[in-house]
């Protein structure tokens, strides 16, 4: 089974469906841990409501990476708690080198966007403002570059003429919150396995 844990930068919605996906016995995987750079966030709360040991960690507040002593701390902590397998969900910074080669092809992410269209932040924004009328969500696998791993699942919606933006980011959300668990339960059935080459088709489902 995997041990895995959970980093989240905010509110932990999709951290929140993967829960609600394992304590419904719709996913088989144990949730070791949830990790947080923000001290305050509601993600740390959604897991000390479940029993799940919440853990915050500080990062220095200027840069965006996750590195020098808070990777060492992070590592450490994730030795702690046996965790094997990371899922990041709206963990706002980004994973250095020596991090990924400790977890190769063993963390993946959820971005608010159908990849790799939008990288990168605000996605949501950027394919409303764009004008897309179809946009989504996609799950992958972690690599050096931002948002470029191998993808595993991805959901899509429709933008209307009368979506604004909130409205949009809402049915993209609740597509997160299928996708992720989804994608989740295929790792763990050994469904889907990671390749070394990044390309299309670095996933084989
Ligand atoms: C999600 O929409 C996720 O796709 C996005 O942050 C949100 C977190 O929401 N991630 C990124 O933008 C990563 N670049 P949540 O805290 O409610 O799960």
């Amino acid at each position: 089974m995997l041990k895995l844990a959970i980093f989240g930068s905010g509110t932990g919605s999709n951290a929140q469906a993967i829960i609600d996906a394992v304590e419904s016995g719709m996913l088989d995987v144990e949730i070791k841990c949830i990790l947080s750079d923000v001290a305050e966030a509601p993600i740390l709360e959604r897991a000390r409501k479940h029993n799940i040991p919440a853990l915050y960690f500080n990062c220095a507040p200027l840069k965006s990476k996750l590195d020098g002593a808070a990777e060492q701390k992070v590592l450490q902590i994730l030795e702690e708690h046996d965790v094997d397998f990371i899922a990041l969900a709206g963990f706002m910074r980004i994973i250095k080198d020596n991090f990924l080669n400790t977890y190769a092809g063993r963390i993946v992410n959820i971005h608010p966007s159908l990849l790799p269209s939008f990288p990168g932040l605000n996605s949501g924004k950027q394919a409303f403002d764009y004008g897309v009328k179809v946009t989504g969500c996609t799950v992958h696998y972690v690599d050096a570059g931002i948002d470029t791993g191998a993808i595993i699942n991805q959901k899509c919606i429709s933008i209307e003429s009368s979506d604004t933006l909130e409205s949009m980011m809402e049915k993209l959300h609740a597509q997160e919150h299928i996708a992720y668990p989804e994608a989740l339960q295929w790792i763990a059935e050994g469904q889907i396995h990671y390749k070394e080459s990044q390309d299309a088709a670095g996933t084989v489902r």
